[in-house]
């Protein structure tokens, strides 16, 4: 269908009303419990169909895994990963696994949208609003986790967050429909609404206010506790005038913000008028929504924060 703009997948017409979405996604343990490892990294190979408004209809388990990890670890994580695929309503068709030092596991997907309804993140329109359906923080409160300064309720939080399938998401914004999609991912929120804005030729603003964050997140990113990436990710969004940031953000905003994020929420761009439905959709599904900003005119991206918010 096109390699013209960054889209979340590659999308093969196989018919007048099929496509075929194609999409990988795979990286080391992010929490201690093999199977919700498991689980998350099925989620967030997932995702990318999702973002596109697709269905998962099968998927190949990819898997590296030291020679003398525990065999009932290795069961625990391809559980986690069945069990996800499951209750997508997919089937898993086999995989293939190699020996690594350390530890990977994740998923090749294909999943099918007609061609019709794909949901690029390249057509936001100016005067949109902006939805985003998990809150920010699981890269941060997991570093924490690994530095041992995560406490158990934030971590619980971030795993049910991340185990969290963006497949309700995809079916309410088809039902719904919407101007704009993509998934939250390792560009963090900043990056990949500058992907948008830059590929739908629009700008963002971003209300720094109303960004739901996971217990611990801001704590934690003063703490140091950085996931690599951030950096790389902060470095990229300070080029050409891509992002502009108020004055008096404090510090730990700013890292929230570039963070990248395991298995993110989407980020859903449609017209004022569609929102309250589409929220009210997904609150019906038991699931957390938030307007998060609007589409303006320009190309960058701006973030917007009260004084009374920066701590
Ligand atoms: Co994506
Ligand atoms: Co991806």
């Amino acid at each position: 269908m096109g390699l013209q703009t960054a889209d979340d997948a590659a999308v093969y017409r196989v018919a007048d009303d099929r496509a075929i979405i194609q999409t990988v996604d795979f990286f080391p343990p992010v929490v201690d419990d093999p199977y919700a490892y498991g689980a998350i990294a099925a989620a967030n190979a997932m995702s990318d169909v999702y973002a596109m408004g697709g269905e998962v209809v099968l998927a190949l388990n990819l898997g590296a895994f030291p020679k003398d990890l525990d065999r009932e670890i290795v069961r625990e994580i391809f559980r986690g990963g069945a069990d996800k695929v499951a209750e997508a309503g997919a089937v898993i068709g086999g995989g293939h696994t190699i020996l690594d030092d350390e530890p990977k596991y994740g998923l090749a997907v294909t999943g099918f949208v007609h061609p019709d309804r794909i949901i690029r993140k390249s057509t936001a329109r100016a005067g949109d609003l902006l939805v985003l359906t998990k809150p920010l923080g699981t890269g941060i409160v997991t570093t924490a986790l690994k530095h041992s300064a995560a406490a158990s309720h934030e971590v619980e939080a971030a795993v049910e967050s991340m185990m969290r399938l963006n497949h309700t998401g995809s079916r309410i914004m088809q039902e719904e429909g919407v101007h704009a999609a993509t998934d939250v991912t390792g560009y963090s929120l900043l990056g990949h609404s500058y992907e948008m804005a830059d590929a739908s030729g629009v700008g963002i603003l971003i209300r720094a206010d109303d960004i739901p964050l996971l217990a611990g997140t801001l704590e934690h990113a003063a703490g140091g506790h950085i996931p690599g990436g951030l950096r790389r990710n902060r470095r990229w969004l300070a080029q050409e005038d891509r992002l502009r940031l108020p004055d008096g953000i404090s510090e730990e905003w700013v890292l929230a913000l570039h963070s990248p994020e395991t298995s993110g929420g989407l980020l859903i761009s449609l017209e004022p008028e569609k929102a309250p439905s589409l929220r009210d959709r997904f609150s019906k599904e038991g699931e957390e929504t938030w307007v998060v900003g609007e589409v303006t005119d320009g190309r960058a991206v701006g973030v917007r924060q009260s004084p009374a918010q920066a701590p």
